[in-house]
């Protein structure tokens, strides 16, 4: 199998250092078994220290969940993505469904527009950082309109990005599909139709060679029973695995299936 990137966002199921610290140990005690696969953890942001001093050495990177699109200034509760950087993360998850988000569990939302999405992957690239975006739409649509949302968002968010596309990859997460069962999880028929479908988008931002580069991870209710064929028959260059990433057990079982 090709090189993968899996992500473990742990969103805000993780609640302190010591718990953060007890998966990160799981992981390191079987990271041989996973040979080339990239291991990336997203922590709540004020748990990135912890994590990055257990990680240190493991090879297993470490991201922030969102940055801002600012650097400096009048920025309530803002953190910028220089902050993260300096504390050891490597990556950023830009532009998650729940952060777009306009209703949150019922509560209205500030969710992040397509513009502040763009802001903060330029301020994510600006500080050296990885950049995860996320795309994926609402619902599926019999007309294809879906096809038009990811574009969208894709268009929006990387306009001013380097074409050279180095340092980024995506995250195809229909909103539909996350936090669901694995049978609510997008098919690999319709994952490998999307997977196309990006990378075509990709082109017409990017060189075609660096388009080609640009590793497509799928996100949205994988566990150990689909994500080996969303890698194989989806063509997914990795996951973004959530609930099934944040009990250390759950997620080596995940991980074993995939490298078999
Ligand atoms: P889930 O979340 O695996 O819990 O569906 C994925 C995500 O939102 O990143």
């Amino acid at each position: 199998m090709k090189k993968l990137i899996i992500a473990a966002n742990w969103k805000l199921y993780i609640h302190d250092a010591a718990e953060a610290k007890k998966n990160i140990a799981a992981l390191k005690r079987m990271h041989d078994l996973l040979g080339s696969t990239e291991l990336l953890v997203l922590p709540p942001l004020p748990l990135i220290p912890a994590v990055v001093s257990a990680t240190k050495g493991s090879g297993i990177a470490v991201g922030a969940q969102a940055v801002s699109p600012f650097e400096d200034g009048a920025y309530t509760g803002y953190v910028s993505a220089q902050l993260v950087q300096e504390v050891g993360a490597t990556w950023a998850l830009v532009g998650h469904s729940e952060q777009r988000a306009q209703v949150l569990d019922g509560i209205p939302a500030a969710g992040a527009t397509l513009d502040l999405v763009a802001a903060q992957v330029r301020a994510a690239h600006a500080a050296g950082l990885r950049v995860l975006l996320c795309v994926g739409e609402h619902e599926r649509d019999p007309s294809g309109a879906h096809f038009s949302e990811v574009a969208e968002q894709l268009q929006t968010a990387l306009a001013q990005f380097p074409n050279t596309g180095t340092k980024l990859a995506i995250a195809y997460e229909p909103v539909w599909a996350i936090g669901k069962s694995a049978n609510e999880a997008c098919t690999p028929a319709d994952l490998e139709e999307m997977v196309i479908f990006i990378r075509r988008t990709l082109t017409e931002l990017f060189d075609r060679k660096a388009a080609a580069k640009v590793p497509i991870l799928y996100g949205g209710s994988v566990d150990a029973g689909n994500a080996r064929e969303l890698l194989v028959q989806g063509g997914a260059s990795g996951l973004l695995v959530g609930r099934a990433s944040t009990d250390a057990k759950t997620f080596i079982e995940l991980l074993r299936t995939i490298q078999q």
